[in-house]
């Protein structure tokens, strides 16, 4: 009977934990790409990163350089730069209701960070989850598997 009771116990004290995991991470989600261009042109090396993981002053800063983007060249022509400067613009962090798009405005307040992967707050929790950093953690859907439906 002690025993049963001990069981019982843990597994109410297990249920609770899933549940608050749950509701944790119930609101790490992010818009997910809507914008044909942006998926095409931004996700032919790399995961097209939903525009709702950076503020717009960061796209801004990256769109004005895709000539030399991390060692590679990413340019595109005027029109279609115009087009996905538009839509970075319009769905950046910082114009985003989500709540992990809040969180990322606030942890790059007054910074513009280039990599969503080094903004401080998100670079500590990785390395705190993850027992073996990978060499680059610009792939996020290889651990985030719903990263192209913009859940992380
Ligand atoms: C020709 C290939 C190529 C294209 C096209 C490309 N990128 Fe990248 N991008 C890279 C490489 C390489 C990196 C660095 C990856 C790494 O660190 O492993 C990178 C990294 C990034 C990062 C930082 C990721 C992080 O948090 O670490 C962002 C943001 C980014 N790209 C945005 C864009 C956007 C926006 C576009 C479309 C306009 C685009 N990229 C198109 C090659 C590309
Ligand atoms: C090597 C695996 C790995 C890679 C690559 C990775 N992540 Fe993560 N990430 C994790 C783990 C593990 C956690 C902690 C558990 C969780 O929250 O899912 C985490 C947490 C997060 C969180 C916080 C969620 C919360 O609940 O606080 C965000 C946001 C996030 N990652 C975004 C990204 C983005 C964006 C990229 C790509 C630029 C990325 N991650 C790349 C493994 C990874």
């Amino acid at each position: 009977m002690k025993t049963l009771m001990v069981l019982m116990v843990t597994l109410a004290r297990a249920g609770e934990h899933e549940e608050h995991e749950h509701e944790e991470h119930e609101g790490d989600v992010v818009a997910p790409v809507s914008d044909p261009a942006w998926a095409s042109e931004c996700g032919s090396c790399h995961l097209a990163y939903p525009p709702g993981l950076l503020p717009a002053r960061s796209w801004s800063a990256l769109l004005s350089d895709l000539g030399h983007h991390f060692g590679d060249d990413a340019s595109v022509d005027p029109a279609v730069l115009a087009r996905l400067r538009q839509y970075a613009e319009a769905q950046a962090a910082d114009r985003q209701p989500a709540s992990l798009s809040r969180w990322i405005t606030r942890a790059s307040a007054g910074t513009t960070p280039l990599r969503i992967s080094e903004i401080p707050a998100l670079r500590a929790e990785h390395l705190e989850e993850v027992r073996t950093p990978p060499k680059s953690w610009a792939s996020c859907a290889s651990c985030h598997t719903g990263a192209a439906a913009g859940r992380f």
